[in-house]
């Protein structure tokens, strides 16, 4: 089982989303037990004072230190410690398969122009991206990472769903798929996929895959040439 803390000030972003689907099943299962913590309740003024203004000046605020801390402290959280940060390292398959392989992992959203620095330096976080962009909070970062950690855990996943023949598993995107019926609006199947000779589907689908690779994402064939 794999305990999974969220610290937001946006519980309520969660609640569907960890609660439906494979997420959700697991969590059923007793696979992976989340708790999702509200940033305000560990304030101690009488206007649940999360932000100030950032030192130095300029616009937007800062999340203050304090509640992460406290936070972080009340969970008794271990590592690894992840603020989701469009400055952080770019969220992987392989840093979904650590999370995954680990018994807690804690996320923290920001919102607002930023968190307080000392939350990373004090706390020994992790900050991790899920891309080249900047979004309001990290709450849809934060749900990324545990819809990608959890898809992981043993069980959580059907045979038929099984994630071996994903996109990045091996290393490769994964070959297009497809169903019923065989000719839509004048499209076709690949003759192969209809053939029933699984040797040819299996080679058409490594090419496929290679190609895309080599096609779409250079960075990630060169590592897999390597
Ligand atoms: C408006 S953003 C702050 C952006 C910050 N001033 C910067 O330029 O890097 C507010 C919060 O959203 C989250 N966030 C924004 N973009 C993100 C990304 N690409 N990946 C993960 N979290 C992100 C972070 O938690 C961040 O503290």
């Amino acid at each position: 089982m794999v305990r999974i803390n969220v610290v937001t000030l946006f519980p309520d972003s969660f609640t569907a989303a960890l609660g439906s689907s494979i997420v959700g099943r697991a969590a059923a299962a007793g696979l992976v037990r989340f708790r999702i913590v509200q940033l305000r309740d560990y304030t101690h003024d009488k206007h649940h004072t999360v932000d100030d203004a950032p030192y130095g000046g300029g616009a937007g605020m800062v999340l203050k230190p304090e509640p992460f801390f406290e936070a972080v402290e009340d969970l008794k959280a271990k590592p690894p410690i992840v603020v989701l940060s469009a400055r952080g390292q770019l969220f992987t398959h392989e840093l979904a398969v650590r999370y995954s392989l680990g018994s807690e992992l804690t996320l923290l959203c920001g919102h607002y122009k930023d968190i307080d620095n000392r939350v990373v330096d004090g706390l020994g976080a992790e900050e991790v991206s899920i891309g080249d962009f900047v979004l309001t909070g990290g709450e849809p970062a934060a749900l990324c990472v545990v819809d990608a950690v959890v898809r992981l855990l043993p069980g959580a996943l059907g045979d038929h769903e099984s994630a071996s023949s994903d996109s990045h598993y091996e290393g490769l995107l994964a070959p297009p798929s497809y169903t019923r019926p065989p000719s839509y609006r004048g499209l076709g199947v690949p003759d192969v996929l209809l053939s029933g000779d699984h040797e040819k589907i299996a080679a058409w689908r490594a090419a496929e895959a290679e190609r895309l690779t080599r096609e779409r994402r250079p960075d990630i064939w060169s590592k897999h040439e390597e």
